[in-house]
């Protein structure tokens, strides 16, 4: 049986004071039932909205009394609640006025029990207990109509997700290939420009830097539809948090001094590195804007192993689950400014923001992260205590291992001559871009403007094409049934593979398949030309 206390029982008692209150409640003390005697019908409806389970009513202190009050708490009552009175009637006589008035007023839904006296105790007794019983029932459909509502608003938050994933995977997309023409261009321009242009550098250089910050919002905005880069791999946390932590120290404001505790040991965890990195680095930004300018204040990062038990005490996840098991936590901690109850219920929402110049993505971005890794998330502050903000990922056993996604010869030399790369995309921007890029690195390209025109060029001149830069998203044939088909005419075939965003699925299988390499939209002129290089080690060029 649930808590007294907390289900509400005890037994309010509005009669006249002396031999029938201290019977009353004599009685029900005796059978360890909660009561408490109310000095009239205003400290009666006062208590009913607080854990009450029902009301004893003596008729005599009731007479010539206003039940306005009363009647108004019963009102209030949710509409679950359909609280028990039980009504004791004056001693021997047929019902009196007072009787009579309070079931009119009451109406005929009142959940009200006459009792007549001369009352026996065990009569008494067992209605309260059966009243009691009642009241539980009322108790399991409040329960369980809160549970709807959780599930209904659970439904609502994945409906929300979904049309949003549908709508940033759309923007992905196209802005991405957009932007991979902007910003291929605006590189392959910069590489191009003679010594003396420095003023047209400084601003082609603008073009590149707003094209970067724009494929940032994309990213945020897929990461947080759960459509985000997604290669999975073992990694070790610490290393993570190392590499971006140092890669970002100079863009926290100074006040703010970031401390790094990060254990040697850590169990692996199964992740995509670029959306991990991306965590890290939303949480540390945000710990240090939350540093107030006129003082400093630090940042903690720490990495650590811990194993939960069964009922972990005072968890409160804002997203996921943790049930008992090892983890590999991540914990970023400062000792800013820390959020107030209002704000705190607000911060995964995309677009909320307290900052004049935030876009509020980045919390929204670590939510659709800390999901799609089925990691849990838990927040911590009170203004002026500072924040602390912990993921915990599900710990892997198996010691980590290297790269996926990385072709062979990684990092060697370039060769740049001889190397044929077929281009198949379908937008043309991007073509063009790539085309332009890679004549200026002395590859020889062919184009191909969908999956089908791809195929038939690969599949006339197989020994003549060195690598090929492929598309995922294709109307008409997709990137992965091109890559099937370029693999059946020659199965060792090297294809970098070019998209916005990655369906998770997608990556599994192409892994499988033995991609040479990915290439994130948008990509700058040399990142293209590096992964390349990369892929087209010396020895390996020409048909393999
Ligand atoms: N460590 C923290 N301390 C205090 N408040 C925080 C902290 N982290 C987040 N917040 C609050 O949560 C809000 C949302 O954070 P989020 O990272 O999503 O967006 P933002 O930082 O405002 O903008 P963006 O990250 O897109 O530049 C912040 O504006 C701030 O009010
Ligand atoms: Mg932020």
């Amino acid at each position: 049986m649930t808590p007294l206390a907390e289900n509400g029982e005890t037994v309010l008692v509005l009669a006249p004071t002396g031999r029938d209150s201290s019977l009353i409640t004599e009685m029900l003390q005796r059978e360890t039932i909660p009561c408490h005697i109310c000095a009239g019908v205003d400290g009666l409806a006062e208590r009913l909205g607080e854990s009450a389970g029902l009301a004893l009513l003596a008729e005599e202190a009731l007479i010539g009394v206003s039940l306005a009050p009363m009647l108004r708490a019963l009102d209030k009552q949710p509409a679950w609640s359909d609280f028990p009175l039980l009504f004791l009637t004056t001693t021997g006589s047929r019902p009196t006025e007072t009787s009579m008035d309070l079931l009119k007023l009451l109406g005929d839904e009142a959940n009200v029990t006459i009792l007549e006296r001369p009352i026996r105790m065990a009569t008494l007794l067992s209605s309260v207990r059966s009243a009691h019983r009642a009241r539980r029932r009322q108790y399991q459909v409040r329960d369980y109509l809160a549970r709807l509502k959780q599930k209904d608003e659970e439904l609502l938050q994945t409906q929300k997700l979904e049309s949003l994933g549908v709508l940033a995977g759309g923007v992905a997309h196209d802005f991405n290939n957009l932007l991979t023409g902007i910003m291929g261009n605006a590189s392959l321009a910069i590489e191009c420009l003679p010594r003396e242009a420095r003023h047209l550098r400084t601003v082609l250089e603008d073009v590149v830097s707003a094209s970067e910050r724009a494929a940032h919002l994309t990213r945020q905005l897929l990461a947080y539809a759960g459509k985000g880069r997604f290669i999975i791999e073992r990694i070790d946390l610490s290393e993570i948090v190392r590499a971006i932590t140092h890669l970002i120290q100079s863009s926290i404001p100074k006040n703010a001094c970031l401390r790094l505790e990060l254990a040697d040991d850590l169990d692996a965890v199964e992740a995509d590195a670029t959306q991990l990195q991306q965590i890290v680095m939303n949480l540390v930004i945000n710990a240090a804007e939350a540093i107030p300018a006129d003082r400093s204040g630090e940042v903690v990062v720490t990495t650590r192993n811990e194993e939960l038990g069964a009922g972990r005490p005072g968890q409160a996840f804002a997203a996921g689950e943790a049930g008992p098991g090892r983890y590999v936590v991540l914990e970023v901690r400062d000792n800013g400014q820390g959020m107030d109850d209002a704000t705190r219920a607000r911060i995964f929402d995309p677009f909320f923001t307290t900052k004049f110049t935030g876009r509020g993505l980045g919390l929204a971005a670590v939510l659709g992260i800390v999901r799609s890794h089925k990691a849990a998330l838990e927040v911590q502050s009170a203004p002026g205590a500072g924040s602390t903000f912990r993921v915990l990922f599900p710990a892997v056993s198996a010691a980590v291992t290297g790269d996926v996604g990385r072709g062979a010869g990684d990092g060697a030399a370039a060769r740049r001559d001889a190397a044929t790369i077929l281009i198949i995309d379908d937008e043309e921007t991007v073509r063009r871009a790539a085309k332009a890029t890679l004549d200026h690195y002395g590859y020889e390209t062919i184009l191909a403007t969908d999956g089908k025109q791809g195929v038939e060029i690969f599949t006339a001149m197989p020994d003549r094409i060195s690598l090929v830069l492929l598309d995922l998203t294709m109307p008409g044939i997709g990137g992965e049934e091109v890559l099937r088909r370029l693999k059946a005419i020659r199965p060792h075939v090297r294809v970098i593979l070019s998209s916005g965003f990655n369906e998770m699925e997608v990556i599994e299988r192409f892994n499988g398949a033995g991609l040479a390499g990915f290439l994130q939209k948008p990509y700058a002129a040399g990142t293209l030309a590096a992964r390349l290089r990369s892929v087209l080690a010396p020895g390996r060029i020409g048909p393999s």
